[in-house]
């Protein structure tokens, strides 16, 4: 019987998730601890749109539970300590340096919170890895739990997260299924009785370790394959008149394909669908099963293809040069209804036009100027932009000021808001001839057109 649980890592999965076991778990004190003191304290902050993360929902669910069975701190050890059961749900990205630098994940933060947990934990301990990890990081876990102070006993189960940012709070409380993976029998029910509390039986899937981390990995880079697919065909489409729409509608009705993740775009973005891709490849070259990561290799490669394409469309039609021209972003996070900008092309397409020469005025519902200067590694010009050959950004408050003096919209991001746009409005303050770029199809592209604007919808001839 589980009776305390600690979390390493508040950040996008570890916050949301915690919350979720709270709320429908108030017999369980839940802690989720993070070493960035700035993250737990926007995580405490009593006014709850300032929560660290914005996901529909989470306000709601935390402003419940917090300081009743749900507490957000910076005290590691003693959050282990008292645990029956931790969560490792700390970040695991590409690897920048060293052996498989570009592929393979860099597992430092697991390592470390591994060793947290061997030190500090009490007694018996289930330790959950809760973060994506290269299939047999749980030997590794076992190894450090291992060889830390005598006294203490652990068991290691695999149980990664499915959820997609965005829905992350829909996703934890109606999940297609609850994955979990390890041998220790007594430790696997006691963590299917906690999902229990909400999902159904039949919905808790048990396998074999290996099975379970693999399973993540495979689930996201066949999640990605789709969307690589669909972004080829766009491009077919867009060559051929072809509707990128209605063949995806076409083919999404066969029920052994289905309708979702049909979607073209951008390219794919978040922190998750290139990084576990690059650490498949990584593991298959490991095993020494190299066409298989080509295979896969190529899913990310045609998704860096489709952001460049993007912005190549855009500096082609408006005559081949953006150099001082005023391009309106709209959308910067990676998808809608999230603030987090990890991976987003909107970076690499910003990136490609600022190198061009574009004065860039981006506007994002949710995201901050701070966050995109990190994301694109350039502060904003100050005051009114110059003429100049050199590419700078600014951050615009809505998408009327983006779009003044504008040549062009450029739509990245899926935002609800984007689908109704005034399009006189906007085409009244722009520099004719202007375009609209919508790499979302989510604009009313007749309104547009009606409006006097030129207009390139992602996949459509
Ligand atoms: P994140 O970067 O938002 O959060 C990780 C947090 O862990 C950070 O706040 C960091 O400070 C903290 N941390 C690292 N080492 C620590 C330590 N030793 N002690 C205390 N805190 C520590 O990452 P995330 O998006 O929540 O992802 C976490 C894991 O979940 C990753 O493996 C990711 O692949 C996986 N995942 C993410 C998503 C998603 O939607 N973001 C979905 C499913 C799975
Ligand atoms: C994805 C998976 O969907 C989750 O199941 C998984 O838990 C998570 O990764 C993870 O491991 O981090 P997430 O990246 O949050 O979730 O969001 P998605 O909805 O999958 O979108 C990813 C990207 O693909 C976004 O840039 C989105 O705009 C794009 N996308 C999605 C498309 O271009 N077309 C689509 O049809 C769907």
């Amino acid at each position: 019987m589980i009776h305390s649980i600690c979390c390493i890592g508040a950040g996008y999965v570890g916050g949301p998730t915690m919350a979720v076991i709270a709320d429908r778990c108030p017999q369980i004190q839940v802690t989720v601890v993070d070493l960035n003191a700035r993250r737990i304290s926007a995580w405490n902050d009593d006014d709850l749109s300032r929560l660290p993360i914005y996901e529909p929902g989470l306000a709601e669910v935390v402003g419940r539970c917090r300081g009743r069975n749900l507490h957000f701190s910076t005290e590691v050890e003693g959050a282990i300590a008292s645990a029956d059961l931790v969560f490792l749900s700390v970040n695991t990205p590409t690897k920048t340096k060293g052996a498989g630098a570009g592929q393979a994940s860099d597992l430092r933060w697991i390592e470390t919170s591994a060793r947290q947990v061997a030190a500090n934990a009490s007694g018996h301990t289930i330790v959950v890895e809760k973060s994506t990890l290269p299939v047999r990081t749980a030997e590794t876990v076992k190894t450090i739990l291992a060889a830390g102070p005598a006294g203490k006993s652990f068991a290691v189960l695999s149980n990664p997260e499915f959820l997609a940012e965005g829905t992350a709070i829909t996703d934890l409380e109606n999940p297609d299924r609850v994955l979990i993976g390890g041998e220790d029998a007594s430790a696997i029910e006691a963590l299917a009785s906690i999902y229990g509390h909400w999902v159904p039986a039949e919905r808790i899937l048990r396998t074999n370790i290996w099975s379970s981390e693999l399973s993540k990995l495979t689930a996201n880079a066949f999640l990605a394959q789709r969307i690589s697919s669909i972004n080829s065909i766009a491009a077919l489409c867009e060559a051929t008149g072809a509707d990128v729409i209605e063949v995806g509608r076409a083919i999404g009705t066969d029920s052994r394909l289905g309708s979702k993740f049909l979607k073209a775009g951008p390219g794919f973005g978040g922190s998750c669908f290139q990084k576990d891709i690059l650490n498949l490849v990584y593991l298959c070259g490991h095993y020494g099963l190299h066409e298989v990561a080509r295979y896969w290799q190529q899913v990310v490669e045609l998704n860096a293809w489709q952001k460049h394409r993007i912005a190549s469309k855009v500096v082609a039609s408006l005559f081949g040069t953006v150099t001082g021209k005023r391009l309106a972003i709209l959308g910067f996070a990676f998808k809608a209804d999230t603030n987090d900008t990890r991976e987003a092309p909107a970076i690499t397409i910003c990136r490609d036009l600022l190198e061009e020469g574009a004065q860039l005025a981006i506007y994002d519902p949710k995201v901050d100027g701070e966050q995109i200067r990190q994301a694109l590694g350039v502060p904003p010009s100050a005051g009114a932009p110059a003429p100049s050959d050199d590419g700078l950004w600014q951050l615009a408050a809505d998408p009327l000021t983006a779009a003044s003096g504008a040549d062009a919209i450029v739509i990245l991001t899926e935002w609800k808001t984007f689908s109704s746009l005034d399009w006189s409005a906007l085409s009244a303050v722009m520099r004719q001839p202007a375009w609209v770029f919508d790499a979302r199809r989510i604009a009313d592209a007749g309104a547009a057109r009606a409006a006097g604007l030129k207009v390139w919808q992602v996949g459509l001839g």
